[in-house]
């Protein structure tokens, strides 16, 4: 097991706000959508940063439920071209017209079940970035990848091919989303030392692609994976990271509202 203490990093990020990312995947009806970021709204009243990524069909009921508040939409996909004859797909300035400010891109669940390639997930990125939009790259091995120790490479190689390429301005704003893929709905987070270093992993990876202040100041990584009120902590309080993203647990709101005390 790794032993994050080992590790000497520069603890550039300890005095960020932390994130909490809820992704509803396609949990939720449009009534359970709305009444739950009603309870989220009226509830919420932590100082972190929140946001709620429903599916297309609730954004904009569920945009205008939290308008007023503090807390942030996003879309959980979007296309990969601007505009044009997609049909079925959703573009990043429509996420961005009704109120999106994040993008999920690249989840694990869409790389399996749509074959979603490291090549869409970077012409999404670019999309969201022209669209305004903050992205939030998955990134994780699989369990088999993981049995054959490949797990540093599948890291660095999606991080670098979701970004290689792409200029990011100070204005702009990355989140990478660590999410080791055989942990996620298992109801059995990774031991956080082991985050802390696949984190690392992350952060080398943009360090090679990216100057060192744009990687301080533009990107912030976040942990996914059977995240709970239990565990929470032990994530949001590694160096390196600025927070999680929560699938199963965000979809309840006493569990959702203990997670965002927990932080
Ligand atoms: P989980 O999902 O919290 O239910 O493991 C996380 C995710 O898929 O983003």
């Amino acid at each position: 097991m790794y032993n994050s203490k080992a590790i000497i990093l520069p603890n550039f990020m300890s005095d960020i706000k932390p994130i909490v990312i809820a992704n509803w995947k396609m949990k939720l009806g449009l009534q359970e959508a709305k009444s739950l970021a009603s309870d989220i709204k009226n509830k919420v009243t932590a100082q972190i940063e929140v946001a709620v990524c429903p599916s297309f069909i609730s954004l904009t009921e569920v945009g205008k439920i939290f308008s007023g508040s503090n807390i942030k939409l996003g879309g959980q996909d979007c296309f990969w071209e601007a505009n044009g004859a997609f049909t079925g797909e959703v573009s990043a300035k429509e996420l961005k017209e009704v109120g999106c400010e994040f993008v999920i891109l690249g989840h694990s669940e869409r790389r399996k079940y749509l074959g979603e390639t490291d090549e869409m997930v970077h012409k999404k990125v670019s999309q969201a970035l022209a669209a305004g939009l903050m992205p939030i790259i998955c990134v994780g091995e699989t369990f088999e990848q993981r049995q054959q120790g490949a797990k540093d490479y599948v890291l660095i190689q999606q991080t670098t091919k979701a970004l290689e390429g792409l200029e990011i301005n100070a204005s702009q704003q990355v989140i990478i989303a660590y999410e080791p893929v055989w942990v996620i709905g298992s109801g059995q987070a990774i031991d956080p030392n082991e985050a802390a270093a696949a984190h690392q992993v992350i952060y080398q990876s943009l360090f090679d692609l990216f100057p060192s202040d744009i990687v301080k100041n533009n990107f912030r990584i976040v942990y996914g994976g059977s995240v709970d009120e239990t565990n929470v902590s032990d994530f949001t309080n590694l160096d390196k990271t600025s927070g999680v993203l929560v699938g199963g647990a965000s979809l309840n709101i006493n569990d959702f509202l203990a997670i965002i005390k927990n932080v």
